[in-house]
């Protein structure tokens, strides 16, 4: 599949800079409550000397969960740990990664919704009372020794936290959901970027690439990287409103960041299915792409912007989306 550039995953670019990566709270643009309530957290967790209550993160791809778990363990001047849901396999794995851990230590496990149940339940114990169980053997002839851990924070983040089981979810002392960024946050963020990177920009530029990023800090940062490449390119290096609009538009991405793929999805509602409702798995189908890729990168957006709805039957393309599209309006006995 060809790489989008406004794709929420994170791509091998994204990792090499990790120097705009913001490193302490008051860094950390935007998710003005979460990062409000956090800092209470972490505070009352440094005078009580104790570790932080387990953090649950979730929310869209891109949002700035990975970075806000490096800050809590920057804040808390403790040691990162990361690993990833589906890294961890075997129970050896987990306890592998436990037993590296220092008192109140910050264990991140990104995706934690695609950890296998086996070591979830291993996980359980280890949260709760920091200990953990280790069974050798078969049935029959297992024995299993308990390992004393030392208090840690595990800071789980996810894109699903409807697939994460229950007892997995309330294990968490602090839930946050990270939200989409408003265009004068994602304004900042560029802004911010562009120090970093030392390239300018002009305000107005910054706040047109902000409109155009879906919210999304990983997408506004990769669509400054690219827009620099046109004005280095094709302009005279500064990146002005301008060049920002000629880049945007080679990139194919519309004034409300809807890509080539947004557009082919609710075309093909619209076309195919005459607006909706139509079931997520068809859509996918049509447009050839995973159920999972729609649910947790595009839809999210396009509900949020109100070009799509939700309905028990299915999918609805709303008249915003008509609008927008310039397609003019079916009216639907499903949209009200
Ligand atoms: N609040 C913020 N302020 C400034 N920059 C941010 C902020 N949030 C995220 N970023 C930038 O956006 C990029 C993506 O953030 P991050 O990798 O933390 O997202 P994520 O939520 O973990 O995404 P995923 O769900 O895909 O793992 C980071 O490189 C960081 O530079
Ligand atoms: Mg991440």
């Amino acid at each position: 599949m060809e790489e989008r550039v406004i794709s929420g995953e994170e791509l091998e670019e994204d990792l090499t800079d990790l120097n705009i990566r913001p490193d302490s709270i008051s860094e950390y643009i935007g998710q003005k409550d979460v990062k409000e309530n956090i800092k209470v957290y972490i505070e009352s967790a440094k005078m009580r000397k104790e570790s932080l209550d387990h953090v649950l993160l979730y929310g869209p791809p891109g949002l700035g969960k990975t970075t806000l778990a490096s800050i809590i363990a920057n804040e808390l001047g403790v040691n990162l740990k990361t690993a990833s849901g589906p890294s961890i396999e075997k129970p050896g794995d987990l306890a592998a990664i436990l037993s590296t851990l220092e008192p109140n230590d910050v264990l991140f496990i990104d995706e934690i919704h695609r950890m296998p149940s086996y070591i979830e339940e291993i996980l359980y114990p280890a949260m709760e009372d920091f200990v953990l169980d280790i069974i050798f053997g078969s049935e029959g002839s297992s024995r299993s020794i308990r390992i004393n851990l030392p208090k840690f924070t595990l800071v789980g983040a996810t894109t699903r936290v409807g697939d994460l089981t229950s007892p997995l979810r309330d294990r968490f002392g602090i839930i946050s959901k990270l939200q989409y960024y408003t265009n004068e946050e994602l304004s900042k963020i560029v802004e911010r970027t562009s120090r970093v990177l030392q390239v300018s920009i002009e305000k107005e530029a910054a706040y047109e690439l902000a409109s155009r990023s879906r919210g999304t800090p990983r997408i506004a940062n990769r669509l400054f990287k690219r827009v620099r490449d046109f004005a280095l390119v094709e302009g005279n290096g500064k990146i002005d409103l301008e060049i920002t609009r000629k880049a945007l538009c080679r990139l194919k991405i519309d004034e409300k960041g809807l890509d080539e793929v947004d557009h082919q999805l609710l075309l093909s509602i619209i076309h195919k299915f005459n607006g909706g409702p139509v079931g997520v798995e068809s859509i996918a189908s049509t447009i050839g792409e995973e159920v999972t890729t729609i649910e947790d990168v595009y839809e999210p957006y396009l509900l949020q912007q109100g070009f799509l709805k939700r309905t028990p039957r299915g999918r609805v393309v709303t008249h915003l989306a008509y609008e927008h599209l310039k397609i003019e309006y079916q009216n639907s006995i499903f949209e009200s």
